[in-house]
């Protein structure tokens, strides 16, 4: 039997576990038991028997994961229905949410009915608003399946959907029952993806803690082979980071959830002027840290070499750290798109910058000028010698 690793998330009556394991998906159910039997809303739920769920996947993940959950709650004499939906962004919508109100009612679901989302980011999303909003609140257990979702989309608690005009505009802040993360999920999931969800990992080290970050530089073979023991400790210290932000911020109020978004500011532009499918969000978010911390060289808030640690990182663990060859955003554009990024006040542009490997603060009215200087200096062709990439 593997290790086991169990980060808590303390949010006091909203306190919940989050356990990273590797080929243990058997022990499913009885780790939901258990989180059921420890909360003070559902701890008769097991006992009395009422043992039903809702679990609700993609089309690909109903073949490859799914049946490992159905099996583990079968065993332990649970009742549950299916619901599939699409994979992919677009199921982030009410249309869809409303289907599954439909088969929750059609189940005759009451309050002790368990929403389990298994899939991606979208799935966790989808599901949580579900789970937030059908009676006021059904208890919620999330079994994330991409590594995005694994460090990132499972821990904090927030759900929701997209608005045909915007992003993640209709949500709640929801807390789950528990998280239950099986390294073995990623044996499935696509290079690029997997990539992607690294780039997250890596900004939890620049962000939060140089230790951690000097752990993924002394393991990058681990981190490519994607080697479960490396994997386990890797994405529970990154919910561990992760949850002591929210711990502070629950509702993201005190704005130090902001320092969550390294390399977002600059990321959110790239993705949306790159057009859809060039970049993905992990891809974006790699070059997006490389720009702010060039912009915290430039305000003398850090030497290159800091700098020079994250690009040879990024680049090790496969991920871009320039804008892709022939991409020509414009600087007018990057500029306009940033001061509509929703976590923009006022206009002003406010970017989180590393002070040093492991530290972040948040700045508020960076001087536009110096954010176009960043912007053309890193135009590829003209870094190419300077920044050894
Ligand atoms: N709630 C939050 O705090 C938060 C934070 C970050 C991102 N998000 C949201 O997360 C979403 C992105 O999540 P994502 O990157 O996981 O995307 P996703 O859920 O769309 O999954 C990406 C693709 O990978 C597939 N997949 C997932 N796991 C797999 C596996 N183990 N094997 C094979 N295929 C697998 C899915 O079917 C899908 O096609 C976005 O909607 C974003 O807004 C939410
Ligand atoms: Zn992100």
């Amino acid at each position: 039997m593997t290790e086991s690793l169990d980060v808590n998330v303390a949010l006091g009556p909203r306190s919940y576990h989050i356990s990273v394991v590797s080929h243990q998906f058997d022990q499913f159910a009885e780790t939901l038991e258990n989180w059921l039997n420890h909360n003070p809303a559902f701890r008769n739920t097991v006992a009395e028997g009422n043992k039903s769920a809702l679990i609700i996947t993609d089309r690909n993940l109903a073949a490859l994961h799914a049946p490992k959950i159905e099996n583990s709650l079968q065993m332990r004499g649970w009742k549950w229905e299916t619901a599939v939906i699409e994979p992919g962004e677009k199921s982030k919508s009410l249309a869809v949410i409303s289907s599954l109100y439909d088969q929750l009612v059609a189940m005759k679901a009451d309050r002790q009915t368990v929403v389990i989302a298994v899939g991606g980011g979208v799935i966790g999303d989808a599901a949580g608003f579900v789970a937030a909003t059908y009676v006021r609140g059904l208890p919620f257990v999330q079994v994330p399946t991409s590594l995005l979702a694994h460090v990132d989309s499972s821990v904090g608690g927030k759900v929701g959907v997209n608005h045909p005009q915007a992003k993640n505009l209709i949500g709640a802040f929801y807390q789950p029952l528990g998280v239950f993360i099986d390294t073995s999920t990623l044996e499935t999931l696509p290079e690029r993806d997997y990539r992607s969800g690294l780039a997250e990992v890596v900004k939890y080290g620049v962000i939060l803690d140089a230790q951690f970050f000097h752990y993924l530089e002394q393991n990058i073979a681990g981190l490519n082979q994607r080697s479960a023991d490396v994997l386990r400790t890797v994405i529970a210290r990154s919910c561990e980071l992760k949850a002591e932000v929210v711990e502070q911020d629950e509702h993201e109020r005190t704005g130090l959830r902001a320092i969550l978004n390294y390399g977002h500011t600059f990321a959110h532009a790239f993705e949306t002027l790159c057009g859809y499918g060039e970049l993905m969000h992990g891809e974006a978010v790699s070059i997006g840290m490389v720009y702010a911390s060039y912009l915290a060289e430039k305000l003398n808030l850090i030497t290159h070499h800091e700098t020079e640690r994250q690009i040879q990182l990024l680049q090790a663990l496969g991920l871009p750290v320039l804008l892709p060859e022939g991409t020509q955003l414009n600087t007018d554009d990057i500029i306009d798109r940033m001061k509509l990024d929703k976590k923009t006040v006022g206009g002003q542009l406010r970017f989180v910058l590393p002070t040093s490997v492991g530290r972040v603060e948040v700045f508020k009215e960076i001087p536009e000028e110096l954010v176009r200087e960043v912007l053309e200096d890193l135009r590829r062709s003209a870094v190419k010698d300077d920044f050894q990439i």
